[in-house]
C-alpha cells in the first residue's frame, strides 16, 4: 500500500460507499491500519492509499478503528480553529476552522451500524478525513493567494 501525495488525482475522487463487508475490504482495512502507524498518521482515508471507498482509519483513544460510510448527523454551530497537517502534504499546516463537536454514524468493522458523539480532537479528525473521502483537501482552506504559490512550488517541484 503506497501513500498517496497531492496532487495525485486518487486524492480528488470522490470515494463512494460500501455495499458489504468482504474479505477484500478487510483486508483493505488491516492494511490501511499497518499504514498509518508506519507513517505515524492519527488518521487516513482510503483514497490516500488509492482506493476511492469510504473508508476511514482514525486514533480514538489509542485504539485505531475503521469507521465505513461515515456521516455526520448532527454538528454544533460552534466552531474552534486549530492548525491541521495531512500525511498527503508533507510539512504542510494548515488553519482550519472546524465544529467543535459532531454526532456521527457509521458501519463498524463487524458490519453494525454505530453512532457517536465526539469533540475536541476526535472531532476534527473526522471532518478532516470525511473531506477527504468527498475529495477535499487542506488546501482547499488557503487563501487564494497562499495556495497560488504553494501550487507552484508543487508544480516546480520545490517539495
Ligand atoms: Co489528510
Amino acid at each position: 500500500m503506497n501513500m498517496r501525495y497531492y496532487p495525485d488525482p486518487a486524492l480528488r475522487i470522490k470515494s463512494s460507499s460500501i455495499e458489504s463487508i468482504d474479505k477484500y475490504i478487510r483486508r483493505v482495512i488491516r492494511e490501511m491500519k499497518d499504514t498509518m502507524i508506519l507513517e505515524e498518521g492519527i488518521g487516513l482515508a482510503a483514497n490516500q492509499v488509492g482506493i476511492t471507498k469510504r473508508i476511514i482509519i482514525v486514533d480514538f483513544l489509542d485504539k485505531k478503528e475503521a469507521l465505513i460510510n461515515p456521516r455526520i448527523i448532527e454538528h454544533s454551530a460552534e466552531k474552534e480553529k486549530g492548525m491541521e497537517g495531512c500525511l498527503s502534504f508533507p510539512g504542510l499546516q494548515v488553519n482550519i476552522e472546524r465544529h467543535k463537536s459532531l454526532t456521527i454514524s457509521y458501519i463498524n468493522e463487524d458490519g453494525m451500524e454505530e453512532t457517536r458523539e465526539l469533540q475536541g480532537l476526535n472531532a476534527i479528525a473526522i471532518q478532516h478525513e470525511i473531506d477527504h473521502l468527498n475529495g477535499k483537501l487542506i488546501i482547499d482552506y488557503m487563501a487564494p493567494r497562499e495556495r497560488l504559490e504553494y501550487n507552484l512550488r508543487v508544480n516546480s517541484k520545490e517539495l
